[in-house]
């Protein structure tokens, strides 16, 4: 038998954390690829580079952009988790991968805005950027076909997506993330405009319990710079406002996530 040359006892595919090719695929969304976990009740959660915006219509494939969303995700779920905020979240595996909990998603898209901004501002008419008077948090139904489009609870309650003490439960949840993220944010003065969340199903025994699951990270929040309003968020693609990787590398510098000399390279600590 051969000695096995270098790359082949180490991969490329590993080094570069790109998905492991025996796993089997459960999903592949826009942003993310969903693999069976290693054990049961756990999946294991790629982050790929593609940015789309518009439901699609725009795409595009930055490179680095997953490697910062994994880390980025990973810091707001450890903090959301350290302040009692259940989440999907167990570990990172390695550049592009994290383990997380198999849920049930609820199929809801739920927005939290403390300014106007997006489609608020279209739809109302306010200008963006005004702050609102508390909080507003909408529903969207989770269904790429028609658009995600914004639903009432009425809604949400006649086609039972979820009950009332579900609603309660992703109220109370939303509004615990909203206070969180505004607070992280604005110690690195950065304001967090608005983000949108994905709530998850486990059940525990004979009883269900609600979860953050999915992703937290700049491409589901609008994240401003507080003095000088810079965009460090997902519209920078959407709206063609220059290098993506550099607005996602700055967030990340700022919350200490990567090293203070590397700006625009998402080349990570530990
Ligand atoms: P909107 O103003 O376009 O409705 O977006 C509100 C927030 O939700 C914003 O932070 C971006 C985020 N978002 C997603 O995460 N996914 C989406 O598909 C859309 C449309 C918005
Ligand atoms: N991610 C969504 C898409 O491509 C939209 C967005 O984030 O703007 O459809």
């Amino acid at each position: 038998m051969r000695t096995p040359t270098r790359r082949e006892s180490f991969p490329l595919s590993r080094l570069e954390g790109a998905p492991m090719a025996r796993r089997k695929k459960i999903y592949e969304g826009k942003a993310k690829i969903l693999y069976e976990g290693p054990e049961p009740g756990t999946i294991v959660q790629y982050f790929k580079d593609d940015a789309t915006a518009f439901n699609a219509e725009k795409k595009d494939v930055i490179d680095g952009k997953g490697v910062l969303n994994n880390r980025l995700s990973e810091f707001f779920m450890n903090g959301l988790t350290q302040i009692g905020v259940p989440t999907h979240f167990i570990r990172r595996l390695n550049m592009r991968e994290q383990l997380v909990r198999s849920c049930e998603i609820v199929p809801l898209e739920v927005i939290v805005r403390n300014y106007a901004a997006g489609s608020m501002s279209k739809r109302l008419g306010i200008a963006e950027g005004t702050q609102l008077p508390r909080p507003i948090v909408e529903y969207c139904y989770k269904d790429d076909a028609l658009g995600d489009p914004l639903v009432t609870e009425e809604h949400i309650a006649a086609f039972g997506w979820a009950s009332q003490q579900d609603m309660d439960d992703i109220l109370s949840l939303a509004l615990r993330v909203n206070d969180f993220m505004s607070g992280v944010m604005l110690a690195v003065g950065i304001r967090l405009v608005d983000f949108k969340i994905e709530i998850g199903r486990v059940y525990e025994g004979d009883f269900q319990r609600l979860i953050i699951a999915d992703e937290i990270s700049p491409d589901s929040c609008r994240l401003w710079d507080i003095e000088t309003g810079q965009k460090l968020d997902k519209d920078v693609f959407r709206r063609d406002l220059g290098s993506l990787t550099d607005a996602y590398s700055e967030v990340a510098r700022r919350l200490g996530v990567l090293p203070k000399s590397n700006v625009s390279k998402p080349t990570l600590i530990n």
